[in-house]
Order: C-alpha cells, then sequence, then structure tokens
C-alpha cells in the first residue's frame, strides 16, 4: 500500500504513537503548547540541519517523523533523551520534539513523510 490513513483522536497531548508505514515505524506526536513553544524559539544556529520547526509541520500541534536514526537506521525511543523528543540508544543520538538532530553521531533530522489531514484527527500518510 503506497498510502495509509490514521485515526489520531485518541492520542493525548503528550504522548507519541508509533504506526506502520510501507514497513517502516512512524512516529506521530501530539505536541503540548509548552512543546511548541519550545520548538518553536529554537534557532537554526543551535542545528546541525538547519530546519525551522515551521518547515516540519503543518499543524504545529502533530509532529510525523519516520521512526529511523539517520545515523544507521535503530528506531529511537520516544520521549527520551536530552531534548525530550528521541534518543537512539544504538549510538546515542539525541532528537528534540520537533525530531531534529540536537546532539549524537547521527547528520539530519528525523525525516517527515509525505502526509495530510484528511480529517480533524485523520492522517494520510504517503
Ligand atoms: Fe542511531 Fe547510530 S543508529 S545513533
Amino acid at each position: 500500500l503506497a498510502s495509509a490513513e490514521f485515526d489520531i483522536g485518541a492520542v493525548a497531548p503528550g504522548k507519541t504513537i508509533t504506526v506502520k508505514w510501507r514497513g517502516k515505524p512512524v512516529f506521530i506526536r501530539h505536541r503540548t503548547p509548552a512543546e511548541i513553544a519550545t520548538e518553536a524559539d529554537v534557532s537554526l544556529s543551535q542545528l546541525r540541519d538547519e530546519e525551522t520547526d515551521d518547515d516540519r509541520t503543518i499543524k504545529p500541534e502533530w509532529l510525523v517523523v519516520l521512526g529511523i536514526c539517520t545515523h544507521l537506521g535503530c528506531v529511537p525511543i520516544s520521549g527520551a533523551g536530552d531534548f525530550n523528543g528521541w534518543f537512539c540508544p544504538c549510538h546515542g543520538s539525541h532528537y528534540d520534539v520537533s525530531g531534529r538532530i540536537r546532539k549524537g553521531p547521527a547528520p539530519l533530522n528525523l525525516e517527515v513523510p509525505p502526509y495530510k489531514f484528511t480529517g480533524d484527527t485523520k492522517i494520510l500518510i504517503g
């Protein structure tokens, strides 16, 4: 299947779910207002892979990223690491709540897959 639809209505603020798309894990995080504000405040000069939070989201409440570390492809742990986003236990990469690499060996931010909202709480990935 090229694309897949998911209902995210039951995902509480602050929580992350993991869904499968084309055999890959995809993290969908329902971000809190505090998390959105924190990520919006990060300046590009603090980033290895310079992308604003705005560039990475359609609705700021929802972050959608592939659950594949950009170092060597391990699956990072949600809600962990120094930046409270993701931590990759394989070699210690830390990602923020925008999925951006902040510390450790990974070169790039977690990839944002193609997606769109098909309803208030429905998302189509792919
Ligand atoms: Fe994630 Fe190496 S694969 S840090």
